[in-house]
C-alpha cells in the first residue's frame, strides 16, 4: 500500500524554529487536512512532504507513485490556452496528443468549464475559472497523491462550494489520496477524513479530529454543526486565538 509517513520532523529557517516534532501518516485513499493559522508552517510542511524542500531533521517516507499540486494561485502558463494548460502533464508523460486533449476536455467539463472556454488564454479567465483549470491540470494525470495548498482561499463562498463538490465527486469516484493544507476549518470538515491541528511558533500538531461520514453524504447542515462543535474546542480556540476579549 502506498503511504506517506512523517517522523520526528523538525524544520527551521535560520534560527527560527518553524516545525517541531511533526509525526503523522497518510494512507492510500485518505483525505488528510492540516489546519492552522497563517504563518504557522503549513506550506513549509507541505513542501517538505512534496520534496520541494529538503528535510533537515527527521524523516519523510513517501511511497506514492506520482503526485500533483494545486496552490492558492493557479500558476497557469499564460501563452497556452485552457485545454493546452490542462494537457501539459499528460503530454510531458508522452501520452498521445489526441488522447491527452480528449481527457483534458473531459476533466475540464467535470470541473465546470464549458466548451466555449477551451480556447481561451489565462488573461481572459476569471479567478474562479483559472482555479478550475488548475484543478483539472492536477487531476487529469490521475496522481496517486494530490497536494493542495489553500486552493479555495481566493474564491467566494459559492465558487468554493462548487469546486469542493467537484473534488468530492472525484474523491468518491477515484478514491483520491489528498494532503490538504488550509486555515479554513469549515472546508477542512467538508473534505477530510482526518484533520490535524497545527499550532504555531513553533508549528506542532496538538490535536486530531476524525470524520467518518463519507464526504458525499455531508450536507451543509452537517458541516455547520461540526464547525460549531470544533469552534468550541479548547485547542482550536487557543490555536486560532479565538478568545473573545
Ligand atoms: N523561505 C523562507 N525563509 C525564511 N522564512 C520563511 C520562508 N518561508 C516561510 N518562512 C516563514 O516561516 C513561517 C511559516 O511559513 P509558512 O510555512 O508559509 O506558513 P503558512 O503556510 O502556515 O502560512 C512564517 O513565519 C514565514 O514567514
Ligand atoms: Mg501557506
Amino acid at each position: 500500500m502506498e503511504r506517506l509517513v512523517v517522523e520526528s520532523l523538525n524544520h527551521s529557517y535560520g534560527f527560527t524554529e518553524i516545525l517541531k516534532d511533526i509525526n503523522f501518516e497518510l494512507n492510500q485513499g485518505e483525505v488528510l487536512s492540516i489546519v492552522g493559522p497563517s504563518g504557522g508552517g503549513k506550506t513549509t510542511l507541505l513542501h517538505l512532504c512534496a520534496g520541494l524542500l529538503d528535510v533537515e531533521e527527521g524523516e519523510i517516507k513517501n511511497s506514492f507513485q506520482s503526485s500533483a499540486f494545486t496552490f492558492q494561485e493557479p500558476r497557469l502558463l499564460p501563452w497556452k490556452n485552457v485545454i493546452d494548460n490542462i494537457a501539459l502533464g499528460l503530454l510531458a508523460k508522452g501520452e498521445d496528443k489526441n488522447e491527452a486533449l480528449e481527457k483534458s476536455q473531459q476533466i475540464a467539463i467535470q470541473f465546470g468549464l464549458e466548451k466555449k472556454d477551451f480556447q481561451k488564454f489565462p488573461k481572459d479567465l476569471s479567478g474562479g475559472m483559472k482555479q478550475r483549470v488548475s484543478f483539472s491540470r492536477a487531476l487529469v494525470i490521475k496522481p496517486s497523491l494530490l497536494f493542495l495548498d489553500e486552493p479555495f482561499s481566493a474564491l467566494d463562498i459559492g465558487l468554493k462550494q462548487e469546486l469542493q463538490s467537484h473534488l468530492i465527486e472525484l474523491i468518491h469516484q477515484q478514491a483520491l489520496t489528498i494532503l490538504f493544507i488550509t486555515h479554513d476549518l469549515m472546508e477542512a470538515i467538508r473534505l477530510s477524513d482526518r484533520i490535524l491541528l497545527l499550532k504555531a511558533e513553533p508549528g506542532r500538531i496538538v490535536k486530531h479530529f476524525k470524520y467518518e461520514l463519507p464526504q458525499m453524504q455531508r450536507d451543509n447542515e452537517y458541516i455547520y454543526k461540526e464547525s460549531a462543535k470544533i469552534l468550541l474546542d479548547k485547542e482550536i480556540i487557543e490555536t486560532f486565538e479565538l478568545e473573545f476579549k
